[in-house]
């Protein structure tokens, strides 16, 4: 079947992040045995005690490394200890712009036996998928100070727009409602009635791509009456396209309405590249060493790991056994209240597996 060896590189990162992606390296570990599938395993210390120690975030020649990888599987980035801004600038969105990874593909799934703060919604009503756009917009880190730390200062930050990268993700996200094959359904959230540059190429984008294919319904959608439609009626989406920030902001919501960040998971991708996986809640630090962070979003990002991979069986063994564990077992995922520790929750996905 697969004679290669797959070569993961590993980045625990800060707070609860070792924790978790340590059950999902069980899992991988527990398939690898029974699947005949081959992974190494490379670790990197990367985060906020090593840049506390040593003043080194991303050193070039680890970023030399990772980019020799088949994906990166990557646990939180953030530390109380180090000023808001560093670590994530200097260490996750260098990855992301930097291995290109032009997609933050987030779904939005309500497994059964989970319990969603919606009323009288259930799991065929949340299942779907956003799209972010995750190279450019408000994050290109483009702006500036003028005049800073006076009373006439002024602040600039800036959203990138490019018609080369709003297109790639445009047509990665019709490919992707294609492909996916349910209600063929593509939804643009925007804010044109605001953002008026940026949204105007978005949605001219969105309208020619669109005419490739005839087969996948349009939409579009404020980003505002997103997140009302996604409390009142997630069961209209089946794919959201949209830009970095509000991608952002609309996947903690959608994780919300999935059962909580316990579950929420997702995967920055490059098509053609190296493409990262990580749990999307962070470090989570005030639970950090204490077996108590539900495991289930990491080991749900090493299922989407393996589905870019194109090892669409073992991803499918991983969610029936996330699917069994939360149906049967773990009623709350909620870090604390899942009756269950850390690692037992990944001791039962590797049994159901
Ligand atoms: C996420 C996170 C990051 C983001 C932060 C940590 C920079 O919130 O992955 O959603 O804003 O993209
Ligand atoms: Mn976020």
């Amino acid at each position: 079947m697969n004679s290669r060896t797959y070569q993961i590189a590993v980045l625990p990162g800060d707070g609860t992040g070792p924790e978790v992606v340590a059950e999902g390296l069980k899992v991988l570990q527990a398939l690898a045995g029974s699947e005949k599938l081959s992974f190494s395993f490379i670790p990197y210390d990367l985060g906020g005690d090593r840049y506390l120690k040593t003043g080194e975030i991303l050193p070039d020649s680890v970023l030399r490394e990772l980019r020799q990888a088949d994906a990166i599987y990557l646990g939180a980035i953030g530390h109380p200890e180090v000023k808001p801004g560093i670590l994530e600038q200097g260490l996750l969105l260098k990855l992301r712009f930097e291995l290109d990874q032009y997609i933050n593909l987030r779904p939005v799934i309500l497994y059964p036996g989970v319990e969603t703060p919606l009323k009288n919604k259930g799991p065929e009503d949340i299942d779907f998928v956003v799209i972010r756009e995750n190279t450019e917009g408000l994050y290109a880190g483009t702006g500036g100070f003028l005049r800073k730390g006076t009373p006439d200062e002024v602040a600039v930050q800036e959203s990138v727009n490019t018609r080369m990268g709003v297109e790639r993700c445009v047509r990665y996200a019709f490919e992707g409602c294609r492909k996916r094959n349910r209600k063929k359904k593509l939804t643009l959230c925007g804010k044109t009635n605001v953002l008026t540059y940026a949204f105007d190429l978005w949605e001219r984008v969105f309208k020619e791509v669109a005419t490739e294919y005839p087969d996948v319904t349009t939409d579009y959608a404020h980003v505002d009456a997103v997140c009302m439609w996604m409390v009142k009626n997630p069961e209209w989406f089946d794919v959201i396209v949209t830009d970095n920030m509000f991608g952002d902001i609309i996947t903690d919501l959608g994780a919300m309405i999935q059962g909580g960040l316990g579950i929420a998971a997702g995967g920055n991708i490059n098509p053609r590249g190296v493409s990262m996986f990580e749990p999307i809640g962070g470090s989570a630090p005030k639970y950090k060493g204490r077996n108590v962070i539900n495991p289930l979003a990491a080991i749900a990002a090493a299922q989407m790991m393996l589905e870019q991979l194109g090892l669409e069986k073992p991803a499918q063994k991983i969610e029936q056994a996330i699917r069994r564990v939360v149906l049967e077992k773990v009623k709350d995922l909620t870090a604390g209240k899942m009756g269950y520790t850390t690692q037992e929750v990944g001791d039962l996905v590797v049994e159901y597996l």
